[in-house]
């Protein structure tokens, strides 16, 4: 083909991908407020570009790209307080996180049973569904966190595993883990901790607020957390990790690897791309903790501005929020959801609790709430929760 075909060719491809965006939602445009995602920092693009075409699932040929991994395995480490006997593995996000330890806690213990939270994250429904795992729900309290009474009963001896949630996704509440470390221990428990969305948050509240909830491996019941940078870590999608507290348990999850240049590879995913590490890692570095705690510091504020202006309309929260998550109790989630797209905004239904949930994430500010107020009273208006 000729120079001049192809660079027609080009032009009309970008047109149509163009086009494709443009039916899009941007974060840009301040109009999502329901999501954990955000649009990156920008040196997360520039960071993801270069390694493109990087493949981590063969890191003999791309040394330097596994070292940034395991250099960004230790900032998250750091952050988690995690012992020297810890590893950590990079995933796709809470969901790969979340089926990698279950995978693992299974092989460890040879049992069957999850035990989880009303609260968690329906990736634990397709864990179930996946690897033949009986999930055992457990009511939450009057705080929206697990009810531990409740838990103690259903203990059995085919329990593989107990999940606490650190950020749940409706209301961002944290499970009482000291506790579950407690009865984790007492009974040789594995205990995951669920802290995709908070994982990135917690570390830094609690350095800025009082009775923030213990959640990480300083806690020594606690087996494993999954921690999301791609939602409060500020980088691109898809990037979580996996950190569990003895290094030896990857080889429950590992295979033997004869077609590629490494012998030995642990975890889900084989080809997977350098550019989100490369992401996170230049996010991490750039911020560095201090950028992080800024950040969160900024996300609370507007949390609580929100929280305010969301009652002077006279509307009631569900909870009062512990982290940059609030949901509004409504009587009609879904009619108010769908005036508020009407309008141009993107915010979560949560039928559950009768509610809609607003992420204070980075880029939300207090102008973008200003603007957003006028329309979440007019729209409750309408539908006649006002
Ligand atoms: C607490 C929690 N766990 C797991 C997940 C799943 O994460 P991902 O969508 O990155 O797979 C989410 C997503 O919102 C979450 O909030």
């Amino acid at each position: 083909m000729n120079g001049k075909l192809n660079e027609e060719r080009r032009i009309k491809i970008l047109k149509e991908l163009q086009n494709f965006y443009n039916k899009d939602f941007t974060f840009s445009s301040g109009r999502i407020l329901g999501s954990m995602c955000t649009q990156p920092h920008s040196i997360a693009k520039e960071a993801y570009i270069k390694f493109l075409e990087t493949n981590l699932g063969d890191p003999e040929l791309f040394p330097g790209t596994k070292e940034m991994e395991t250099k960004l395995l230790s900032f998250i480490m750091d952050l988690l307080n995690a012992p020297k006997s810890s590893a950590g593995l990079i995933c796709s996000g809470g969901t790969e996180s979340n089926i990698t330890a279950i995978w693992m806690s299974k092989k460890l213990t040879g049992k069957s049973e999850i035990i989880v939270p009303e609260s968690a994250h329906f990736s634990f429904e397709k864990i179930g569904s996946l690897m033949n795992t009986k999930l055992v729900y457990i009511p939450l309290n009057k705080e929206y966190f697990m009810n531990t009474s409740e838990l103690k009963k259903m203990i059995s001896k085919d329990t593989a595993a107990i999940i606490g949630i650190a950020g749940s996704t409706e209301l961002g509440t944290i499970d009482p883990i000291p506790e579950l470390s407690e009865i984790c221990t007492d009974n040789n428990i594995f205990l995951h901790i669920d802290a995709a969305f908070g994982g990135f948050v917690i570390p830094f509240l609690k350095e800025l607020k009082n009775n923030i909830t213990d959640f990480d491996f300083q806690l020594k019941g606690v087996s494993s957390i999954s921690i999301d940078a791609h939602k409060m870590g500020y980088s691109a999608i898809p990037l979580g990790a996996l950190i569990i507290r003895n290094k030896k348990w990857l080889d429950e999850i590992s295979v033997t690897t004869p077609y590629i240049s490494s012998n030995k590879q642990a975890g889900l995913l084989a080809t997977r791309s350098g550019g989100p590490v490369a992401a996170a890692y230049a996010v991490s570095k750039y911020l560095g903790r201090e950028g992080y705690k800024d950040l969160i510091k900024e996300c609370m504020t507007t949390t609580e501005y929100a929280e305010k202006r969301i009652s002077d309309i006279g509307l009631n929260l569900v909870i009062k929020p512990t982290l940059n998550v609030l949901g509004i109790k409504l009587k009609n989630p879904s009619k108010v959801v769908k005036k508020l797209t009407d309008f141009g905004w993107k915010v979560n239904k949560m039928e559950r609790l009768s509610a809609i949930r607003i992420v204070l994430m980075p880029r939300v500010t207090k102008d973008i709430i200003d603007n957003f107020i006028p329309d979440l009273e007019k729209a409750c208006r309408e539908v006649g929760e006002l």
